[in-house]
């Protein structure tokens, strides 16, 4: 199957009650293992790969692996998709390389670390739209800012400094039409989530909820969505690593978000720690091995067994035959004419 939009993906997700899990990838076998596990559990999916993974694997390796996985596996339905583009440039780039989807993450100036405002968010990320939208490519848009730096990317802080406000979000909706909208209930990128076991009460609930009564036409997003399980942590540090005690988001607070409204869930750190204490092991226990291979392949296979896990928690498992595509060509033509259009004003019609 050629390369399908995220907007595909998610119209399919919310007509079916699921979420689809976004996985990040920087190679070969972080590609290969999320095609394992979609091919296992018959899972449309959505690969994302950030700036840091674009630069370090090179845009035409990882654009031609992406290409691999779509041609040895055309039941799979797969979306490309920029995570965190920080510039109109950015996503252009991404664009131009074959991306089918694009994050413009404009709650964050250019550098990637500095909060923007509402009205600089609005206008770089309706310049993304109306470029992307012309070539029929989906775009997500970020209102409120998550906690914690990766690679260099986030504001920092806890996941609650910069809650997402629903008035914002549906202005923020109304003037840009972005497909989707990663929105700021608590979470962080990376392993520091939270410092102690989390209840029912740690994620916003309410406000997404309410986001998502007054936006049922824009795809909810959760960033930072990684459940940090206690046994990939405890492999880590059983051999040799140092990771402070911490919890993630639990997959009930993420299948509460998928009944109401999150169709799109990002997970990295999860894949991480997998391939981590694969590795680890590999090398604790037969320090004599040398060759790749001999600590790649494990590494792969416990990434792949932690994507089939979400997989089937998020509830895309068994969806892959559920559609066929639609070229780019449809897409941008469905956007003219203003049936993709998800503006409130306009999809409530
Ligand atoms: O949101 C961030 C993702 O986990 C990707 O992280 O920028 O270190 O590749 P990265
Ligand atoms: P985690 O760090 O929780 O895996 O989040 C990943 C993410 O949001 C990528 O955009
Ligand atoms: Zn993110």
């Amino acid at each position: 199957m050629p390369l399908v939009t995220a907007r595909q993906l998610l119209d399919e997700a919310a007509k079916g009650g699921y979420g689809v899990g976004a996985f990040n990838v920087n190679n070969m076998e972080q590609i290969q293992a999320i095609m394992a596990a979609a091919v296992e559990t018959k899972s449309p999916v959505i690969v994302q790969a950030s700036r840091g993974a674009r630069a370090y694997a090179e845009d035409r390796y990882l654009y031609h692996l992406m290409l691999a996985a779509a041609e040895l596996h055309p039941e799979i339905p797969m979306s490309l998709h920029q995570d965190h583009g920080n510039s109109f440039d950015t996503c252009k780039s991404a664009i131009a390389l074959g991306f089918t989807s694009v994050m413009m993450d404009g709650s964050l100036r250019e550098d990637g670390k500095t909060p923007s405002t509402f009205e600089e968010n609005v206008e770089v990320t309706r310049r993304v739209v109306d470029y992307a939208h012309e070539r029929g490519v989906s775009v997500e848009g970020e209102i409120g800012v998550l906690g914690g730096v990766e690679d260099g990317h986030g504001a920092g802080g806890s996941g609650l400094e910069h809650v997402t406000d629903p008035d914002q979000a549906v202005e923020f909706a109304e003037r840009t039409g972005v497909d989707s909208l990663a929105i700021a209930i608590g979470t962080s990128h990376g392993a520091y989530k939270f410092t102690k076991k989390p209840d029912g009460s740690v994620l916003k609930m309410d406000i997404l909820i309410a986001i998502h009564k007054r936006l049922p036409h824009t795809h909810l997003v959760m960033h930072g969505s990684s459940s940090v399980p206690k046994d990939l942590q405890d492999i880590v540090n059983q051999y040799g690593g140092k990771l402070k005690p911490t919890w993630g988001v639990p997959i009930e607070e993420i299948q509460l978000g998928i009944r109401n409204g999150v169709r799109k869930v990002n997970v990295d750190t999860d894949s991480r720690l997998a391939i981590t204490g694969a590795i680890r092991k590999v090398f604790a226990e037969t320090p004599e091995k040398f060759d790749p291979r001999d600590y790649l392949k494990p590494a792969r296979d416990a990434m792949k067994k932690v994507v089939q896990a979400r997989m089937i928690q998020f509830g895309q498992a068994g969806h892959a035959g559920d559609y066929a595509p639609i070229p780019l060509t449809e897409m941008a033509k469905g956007y003219a004419s203003g049936r993709l259009d998800t503006r409130p004003s306009v999809a409530a019609r």
